[in-house]
């Protein structure tokens, strides 16, 4: 088939020709995001293989309908960037890639959390000056804290259980909680949650339930000085009043692999520019606060498997086979089993 793939970097593409190599799909790769503007980019092909910026809305798909495509293979778990309704509508299959390594991303975050509570960044930026002073580098030991979960799919179910093997207490909420989870993990209300929890880490998807999930009042229902990380969706957090609770020093530390406002600004290179978003640079003006750009995903084990299950998706639609792994209005909840 013949496969234009956006927003596409070059670490994806030795995993995906690799994958690609006994099939011989012909790929186009271009590194513009699809948006209104660029989804002329897609003429001539069949399908098109996007990422968690690319805009998925109805005016776009009705372009991509109108250049007769019929299936957009998301290489990405989340789809909140997906106009799911005009989908359907408009008879376009969109199939993702439900799981690839939860492990990476729950360790990206146990990685942010580490380097948060024993302020690596910090140090480490004091040694390579010759600076060996160790004021405001205080931690707290993670064995005995109380963690809190913010959803118990693959990736919370993995979270889960590292902070277990770190000796950690484990709250969690989610409204279909998993039986198979864990000894140890107790399900709470969000509030015991948020007012118990030493940590918070956030692993729901971005829906219109978890929007703004925490604002203003969560930030303030959360103990003092309490650590939050969020490796799911940047719309989960009100960034405005994060950071009002960064300058009030209610919140202790923040650990962010995703922005609200990400897309356009992320996987792209503003060094020389300067960031023209001013929540954002706000955000890293803070010594407590470590972001890295939606990288959670980024280990050769997850890109080997996104291309694979990637590509078995663009087969089954190619040979007519049932679509495991497409997006339809129930996965927009998905019932445990
Ligand atoms: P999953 O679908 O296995 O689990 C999501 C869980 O969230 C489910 O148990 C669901 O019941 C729960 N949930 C739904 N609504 C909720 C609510 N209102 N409150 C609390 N929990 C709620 O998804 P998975 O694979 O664990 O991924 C979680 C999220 O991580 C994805 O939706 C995606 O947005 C993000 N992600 C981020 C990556 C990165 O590189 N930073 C990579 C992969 C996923």
């Amino acid at each position: 088939m013949r496969i234009v793939f956006f927003d596409a970097h070059s670490y994806e593409q030795d995993p995906f020709n690799a994958a690609n190599k006994e099939r011989n799909h012909q790929i186009t790769y271009l590194s513009t995001r699809l948006t209104r503007d660029t989804v002329r980019l897609a003429q001539g092909a069949e399908a098109v293989c996007c990422f968690v910026n690319d805009t998925l809305d109805r005016t776009v798909l009705e372009n991509l309908a109108s250049q007769g495509i019929r299936l957009i293979a998301l290489r990405c778990a989340g789809f909140n960037n997906l106009d799911l309704a005009a989908a359907v509508e408009l008879g376009i299959n969109v199939v993702r890639v439900p799981a690839y390594s939860p492990h990476a991303v729950a360790e990206h975050a146990v990685a942010l959390l580490l380097c948060l509570n024993r302020k690596i960044h910090r140090a480490s930026a004091r040694v390579r000056e010759g600076n060996f002073s160790l004021e405001g580098l205080v931690g707290f030991d993670l064995y005995g804290k109380t963690v809190g979960i913010v959803g118990t799919g693959r990736i919370g179910h993995c979270f889960a259980a590292i902070m277990r093997g770190f000796g950690c207490e484990v709250l969690a909420f989610d409204p279909t909680p998993d039986v198979d989870i864990a000894n140890g993990v107790r399900y709470v209300d969000f509030d015991v949650l948020l007012t118990q929890a030493d940590i918070i880490s956030l692993h729901a998807p971005l829906t219109p339930q978890t929007h703004h999930m925490f604002n203003r009042g969560a930030f303030e229902r959360m103990k003092r000085g309490a650590i939050l990380l969020n490796t799911s969706r940047g719309g989960l957090v009100d960034t405005a009043a994060l950071i009002k609770s960064l300058k009030s020093g209610h919140v202790g530390a923040v650990g962010l692999d995703v922005y609200e406002r990400e897309a356009g600004i992320f996987f792209e290179d503003w060094s020389s520019a300067g960031l023209q978003d001013d929540l954002l640079a706000r955000l890293l003006s803070f010594p407590n606060v470590l972001v890295t750009g939606h990288q959670a995903f980024l280990t050769d084990t997850a890109l080997t498997n996104i291309a694979q299950t990637t590509f078995e998706n663009i087969d089954a639609f190619q040979t007519g086979a049932p679509l495991v792994n497409a997006i339809t209005p129930q996965s927009v909840l998905p019932p445990r089993v």
